[in-house]
C-alpha cells in the first residue's frame, strides 16, 4: 500500500505531514509543516504537487495559521491570501482556499457568539480541510469507476506527468482510471512519459505504479509518438490542473504534444479530473494562467548543468490542450463527451468559486 501523500497529525493544534516528493524515488521521507510558510514552501518547491494535493495542502496550511492562537481570524485570512500566491495554474488551490474563506466568513458573521474561550475557529477550519481531503478521496475513486470502462479493451495506455495517488488524497485521477482498469485487466501495460524537466513521470508515476504492482515502462517525452506508431498503446489518459468552461484543459507541459500525436495516430485522448479542477469563470483555455518556473530547472536539472551558462531558457510549467483534441473528460460526476461547453455545463453542475491567478 502507498503511504499517505499528506495527512494532518493531531487535533486543531496539530500539524501537516507530507511526503517530500522532491526526494522520490531515491528516498521516501516525510516533512512536517508547522506554519503556513512551511506549507507555502512545500507547494512552491513541489514537495507536494498535483492539483488536488496542492488544494488540500493549502487548506491545511490555513489551519496552521491558528495553531498558536485558535481565534485569530485575521491570521487565517492572511494565510489564505499568502498560500494563494504559491502556484498560479492549478485551480484546486483557489477552490480549496475559497471554501476555507467561507468558513472564516461564517465565523465572523456569528461574531455575536462568545468565542473568547473556545477553539471553535481552529476546529471549524480543520473540519473543512478534512472534508476537502475526504471529498477528494471519494472523487478520485469515482473517477476511477467512470473511466475504467473506457480503457477496458486496451493492452497499453500512455500517461504524462503524475496524476496519481501522489498528486491527490489517494488513488489519483488519470491513474485512478488505470488502477481501476488494472483490477480486471492485470496485464495492462502503462507507458509513463518521463516528463521533462522535473521528471514527475519517471520519478513519481513509475514509483507509485511499481509500488502498486502495475506494469510500467518509462519513456522519454520525445518517444511518445514512436510508441503510438508501434501500436503499443491504445489510449492516453492524463490529469489536468485547470479546465475551462469549453473543456480546454491545462496540464503539465508536454501534454498538448501528446494529444496532437494521439490524434494523428487515431488514439483516444482522455483527461481525468475532479469537478474541483473546472474553472467555469474562464470561457476557454486562453485565459488559464501558465506558471513560469526558474530557468535552472531546465539548465541545471537536479544540480547537473546541461545547458551552457548564459543561454536563455523558456520554462512554462503547463500547456493547454484544446477541447477538439480531447476525446472525453472523465470526472467524478460522469464522462464529458463530446468535449464542449454544453457538455461541460451538463456534467459540472456547480460553478467553481472565483479563481484568482
Ligand atoms: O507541476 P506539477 O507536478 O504540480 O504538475 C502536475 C500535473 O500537471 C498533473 O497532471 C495535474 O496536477 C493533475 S494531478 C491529479
Amino acid at each position: 500500500m502507498l503511504p499517505q501523500t499528506l495527512e494532518w497529525i493531531g487535533g486543531p493544534r496539530g500539524h501537516l505531514r507530507l511526503i517530500d516528493q522532491t526526494l522520490l524515488p531515491e528516498r521516501l521521507e516525510m516533512i512536517d509543516c508547522w506554519t503556513p510558510e512551511d506549507a507555502w514552501q512545500a507547494i512552491k518547491r513541489l514537495a507536494v504537487r498535483g492539483a488536488p494535493a496542492i488544494g488540500i495542502a493549502a487548506a491545511y496550511g490555513v489551519c496552521l495559521a491558528v495553531r498558536e492562537d485558535p481565534r485569530n481570524v485575521a491570521s487565517a485570512r492572511a494565510a489564505a491570501d499568502y498560500l494563494a500566491t504559491s502556484r498560479p495554474t492549478a485551480v484546486n488551490l483557489f477552490w480549496a482556499l475559497d471554501r476555507i474563506r467561507r468558513v472564516l466568513d461564517r465565523y465572523e458573521e456569528n461574531a455575536t457568539s462568545d468565542h473568547s474561550e473556545d477553539d471553535s475557529l481552529a476546529a471549524e477550519l480543520l473540519r473543512e480541510a478534512v472534508e476537502i481531503h475526504e471529498e477528494d478521496r471519494r472523487r478520485c475513486h469515482s473517477i476511477g469507476r467512470w473511466g475504467a470502462p473506457l480503457i477496458a479493451g486496451c493492452r497499453g495506455v500512455l500517461t504524462h506527468c503524475n496524476a496519481g495517488a501522489l498528486a491527490t488524497s489517494e488513488y489519483g485521477t488519470a491513474l485512478a482510471v488505470i488502477y481501476q482498469a488494472h483490477r480486471s485487466n492485470p496485464q495492462l501495460e502503462v507507458y509513463a512519459d518521463e516528463t521533462r524537466p522535473l521528471l514527475q513521470g519517471a520519478r513519481l508515476t513509475a514509483w507509485e505504479l511499481q509500488q502498486s504492482g502495475v506494469d510500467v515502462t518509462v519513456i522519454c517525452d520525445s518517444m511518445a509518438a514512436q510508441v503510438m506508431r508501434e501500436g503499443r498503446v491504445q489510449a492516453v489518459v492524463v490529469g489536468a490542473d485547470r479546465i475551462a468552461a469549453n473543456g480546454d484543459a491545462a496540464n503539465k507541459i508536454g501534454t498538448y504534444a501528446v494529444a496532437i500525436a494521439a490524434r494523428h495516430h487515431g488514439i483516444p485522448f482522455y483527461v481525468a479530473a475532479p469537478t474541483s479542477t473546472f474553472d467555469l469563470t474562464l470561457p476557454s483555455g486562453d485565459a488559464i494562467p501558465i506558471e513560469q518556473r526558474e530557468p535552472e530547472e531546465v539548465a541545471q536539472p537536479f544540480g547537473v548543468r546541461t545547458v551552457p551558462a548564459g543561454v536563455a531558457i523558456y520554462n512554462p510549467a503547463f500547456d493547454v490542450t484544446p477541447n477538439e483534441l480531447i476525446t472525453a473528460i472523465i470526472t467524478d460526476q460522469g464522462v464529458i463527451q463530446p468535449v464542449d461547453a454544453a457538455q461541460v455545463a451538463a456534467v459540472v453542475a456547480e460553478p467553481t468559486p472565483t479563481a484568482a491567478g
